[in-house]
């Protein structure tokens, strides 16, 4: 049965990789997601399998609650709902690994200080993960202000308690731990998970959120090691490096050391020295604006969160297939934060059938810009704001940003004077080149379609 067993554990980080491996294209992404779920299904069965287990009567109570929680809210929750959504399942996921660390320093039973070190190890990994990524949720779903949280002395505070934690999990390596320790060490490291994530600023999320991720697979492989797990182990250590890799990408796509992202909590909005914004904003008609596209020679679309809010992709392909009918040349600029989560705007253009082929990334386009007729924004606003080159203050300073407004003309479609989610003004709005198209995109692009149908 053992054999059994490890065999089938073997079959499952098989799939796992699989998985992952064809998570990695957005054409195989779907059968990714499903070969990672079957191999979830059988690490759960195999596991109920192993002899000795107690309580299983409670443990599939547990995963019926779980799991026909997870149905009902994967199926209702919006796609612009999404990040918030992988913020609190991954913290889950934390929660999980130092609940089985509490469990296992509880019982008491690890006679090996290595063991008892790796279960602490995943035990203050999984508490930071779990409360971080509940706070990264509250500021994403907008219950908790989305700008950096600050205070006086609030570094030297964190230090403080990440300095606690690990000296109190220092004392539970003797094995035999006193029951308050216990307590207290997942206390403090519960708290220093809130401390960690309240001053960094919501145009960083991308960045912690997957660092968080990267954070849970680690807690849930040192669980594994802890527990002599082989699919956990696996599991946890191929969500670590994937977590760790698009860490790594975001904090590049932000142009940022991680450190400063976790240490920063620094350019506040509405910071003494913000830039004034000059010029005004200026607005044009959708017919206007279809003459504009329709005698370009280029035009550059440059998507964004409010795409996403207004479900605008399919009429988006819509225009794209007219402009080129017409002899246009059309290309889609993607950042890689546009949007709420990693590669939002390729998803959802994907969906409705743009070629991979037109879609390109920022570092592949930027040069562009300055040979288009016509730069489109569609719903986007932080990922083209230029205060990011120039303004010190700006919390989005040296992020690098589509350069739009080095087009010939700027077309901006959003419904009003809203920010983007870092909560800044943007100046590219107010540039003589460009003019805004109020409304929601996916009504003002239906109404670009109508006049250009009309043009021929
Ligand atoms: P944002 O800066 O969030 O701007 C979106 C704009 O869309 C808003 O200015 C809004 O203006 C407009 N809008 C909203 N609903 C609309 C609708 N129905 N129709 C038309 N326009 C609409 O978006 P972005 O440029 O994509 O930047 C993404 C931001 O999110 C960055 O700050 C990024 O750091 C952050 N973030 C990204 C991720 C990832 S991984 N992608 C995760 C978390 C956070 P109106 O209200 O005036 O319409």
């Amino acid at each position: 049965m053992e054999h059994l067993i490890q065999a089938a554990y073997f079959l499952t980080v098989f799939l796992f990789v699989l998985g992952l491996k064809r998570m990695s294209s957005p054409a195989t992404a779907r059968s990714g997601i499903k070969w990672a779920g079957v191999a979830m299904g059988l690490a759960i069965v195999v596991t109920m399998l192993t002899p000795g287990l107690h309580n299983i009567g409670l443990m599939l109570l547990a995963i019926l609650i779980g799991a026909g929680v997870a149905w009902y809210t994967g199926g209702k929750v919006a796609m612009t709902d999404m990040p918030q959504m992988v913020a609190i399942y991954n913290g889950m996921g934390g929660g999980a690994a130092a609940a089985i660390a509490a469990v296992e320093l509880l019982r008491g039973e690890m006679d090996q200080t290595g063991m008892i070190l790796l279960s602490v190890i995943g035990g203050l990994i999984g508490a930071v993960a779990f409360r971080g990524s509940m706070i990264a949720f509250g500021k994403l779903q907008g219950l908790i202000s989305g700008r950096p949280i600050t205070f006086p002395a609030q570094h030297v505070l964190n230090l403080v308690v990440l300095v606690v934690s690990l000296l109190l999990g220092a004392t539970l390596l003797g094995g035999d731990p006193i029951t308050l320790m216990i307590v207290l060490f997942f206390v403090a490291a519960l708290a220093y998970g809130i401390l960690m994530t309240l001053p960094i600023g919501g145009a960083d999320m991308p960045v912690v959120i997957s660092l968080y991720n990267a954070l849970t697979g680690m807690a849930v492989a040192f669980e594994g090691f802890a527990l002599g797990n082989a699919a956990m182990i696996v599991a946890g250590t191929v969500v670590g490096a994937a977590g760790t890799l698009l860490t790594q990408l975001m904090a590049k796509a932000m142009n940022r050391p991680i450190s400063n992202v976790l240490f920063g909590g620094f350019g506040k909005p509405g910071a003494a020295g913000a830039e004034e914004i000059k010029g005004s904003l200026k607005a044009i008609e959708t017919e206007d604006a279809a003459v504009m596209m329709r005698y370009a020679s280029k035009v550059i679309i440059v998507p964004g969160y409010g795409m996403a809010v207004a479900q605008a992709q399919h009429k988006i392909r819509e225009l794209m297939d007219l402009l080129e009918g017409l002899g246009v040349e059309v290309k889609f600029a993607i950042h890689p934060v546009a949007g709420r989560m990693p590669g939002h705007m390729n998803v959802l253009l994907a969906e409705a059938g743009v070629p991979y082929d037109r879609l390109f990334d920022l570092e592949d386009i930027n040069a562009e810009f300055g040979s288009a007729n016509v730069g489109l924004v569609i719903g986007a606003n932080d990922v083209v704001n230029p205060a990011a080159r120039t303004d010190t203050s700006s919390p989005i300073y040296g992020m690098p940003i589509l350069n739009v407004d080095k087009a010939e003309n700027v077309l901006v479609i959003k419904r009003g004077q809203g920010t983007g989610f870092a909560g800044i003004e943007n100046q590219l709005f107010y540039k003589d080149n460009a003019r805004m198209l109020y409304g929601d995109a996916q009504g003002v692009v239906s109404a670009l379609i109508q006049q250009l149908k009309q043009l021929g």
